[in-house]
């Protein structure tokens, strides 16, 4: 079985990170989204990836993930001049894909593990397609099933105004070839995308057996900075206490916290979870739960917590940071001298909120 992972879109939702970088590769729990989806791949078994990348933001996803060899996959790119949508990316990967069954993920969305046991499911009965589902409070967002007492699918709706299920597909799909014939059938819906909920029901009406398998662990679609913020929360819970960097007599280290190696812990307070990247220097500072540092960064005289941070980052003399996402090489400062005035240099789609 191969993967086709989709890593290409626009990510509006994600602005202004996804103006400098493409959204897969925003770090939780200090590793870009793209590469623990990779990691849930490799746990399943799959060797042959197909990742989608657009001609905006490809150059970055190939530097850093490369040929796959460190991952022990064997990626291969493929372009797709715009983002026409997720049955689109299946037309073009055709000839990658040729008659392999395989999984197709969402380069942004994260599953905390338990991908393997859905490949082998589908694996053991190897329907037209199997979606995997799990059950959310409000449907009205996402993408519902509607299925039998037997987990066959007998309906796909996209964002139902009146759900008649709580089951909404979740970003990995299983197909058999059988899909070809279902993408190459659909028209651009509405919004001007070739849907996959569309080439599915395709399936669906042809009578072909498509099943619905559900998940229960967690998952989330990071297209929002909420959404990330909540899973580097989560991911951070299985944090094991590592300190491969060096702290001074001073600083107290609480729970579980990794710092990596070539950082720097000066007369500060961490409490963990929490990560602080390699070669970051922490002075005088206090990082609190569910924070993560990237590397190289400088904080001084900083609070911070319940936040992601990213490479190159500076913060000096500011407290009280929380629920934040400061972005490359970003600096966050208290200016000397005439209080009566805050400077800014902030780029575009940008959000500061600062207390009155
Ligand atoms: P979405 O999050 O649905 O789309 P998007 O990236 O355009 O985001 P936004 O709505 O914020 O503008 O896409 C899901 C995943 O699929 C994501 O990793 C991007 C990828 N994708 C493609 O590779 N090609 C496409 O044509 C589309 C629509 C998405």
């Amino acid at each position: 079985m191969k993967a086709l992972v989709l890593a290409g879109g626009t990510g509006s939702r994600l602005r202004p990170l996804s103006h400098s970088m493409p959204k897969q590769l925003v770090p939780v729990a200090n590793k870009p989204v793209l590469m623990h989806c990779l990691d849930r791949l490799s746990e399943a078994g799959i060797r042959e990836v197909g990742i989608i990348i657009s001609p905006e933001r490809g150059a970055a996803i190939r530097e850093a993930i490369g040929d796959g060899a460190a991952l022990g996959l064997d990626i291969t790119y493929i372009m797709q001049d715009a983002p026409l949508g997720l049955a689109h990316c299946v037309r073009l990967a055709r000839p990658y894909l040729g008659d392999d069954d395989f999984v197709m993920y969402l380069g942004d969305n994260i599953l905390a593990g338990g991908v393997l046991a859905l490949a082998d499911r589908f694996r053991a009965r190897r329907p037209a397609a199997q979606v995997v589902v799990t059950k959310v409070p409000d449907p009205r967002d996402y993408g519902v099933a509607e299925v039998d007492a037997a987990g066959r699918v007998t309906r796909l709706v996209e964002k139902p105004a009146t759900p008649v299920s709580d089951l909404a597909l979740i970003g990995v799909y299983f197909f058999t070839p059988a899909i070809h014939e279902a993408v190459a059938a659909v028209q651009p819906s509405a919004r001007g995308e070739l849907e996959i909920t569309d080439a599915i029901q395709w399936l669906v009406s042809a009578g072909s057996p498509v099943t619905a398998t559900e998940f229960t662990g967690y998952w989330k679609d990071t297209g929002r900075i909420d959404d990330l913020l909540e899973c580097n929360r989560v991911l951070l819970e299985a944090t094991e206490r590592r300190l491969r960097g060096e702290i001074d007599e001073a600083s107290e280290v609480i729970g579980a916290v990794a710092v990596e190696p070539g950082a720097r812990i000066i007369r500060s307070r961490i409490v963990g979870p929490a990560v602080i990247g390699k070669d970051s220097l922490v002075v005088d500072s206090y990082v609190g739960q569910y924070t993560s540092i990237g590397g190289s960064c400088v904080l001084v005289g900083a609070g911070i917590e319940h936040s992601i941070v990213l490479d190159h980052v500076s913060v000096r003399d500011v407290r009280g940071i929380h629920g934040s996402l400061i972005g490359r090489s970003a600096e966050v400062c208290v200016s000397i001298g005439d209080v009566a005035r805050n400077r800014l240099v902030i780029g575009d789609d940008t959000r500061v909120e600062v207390l009155s």
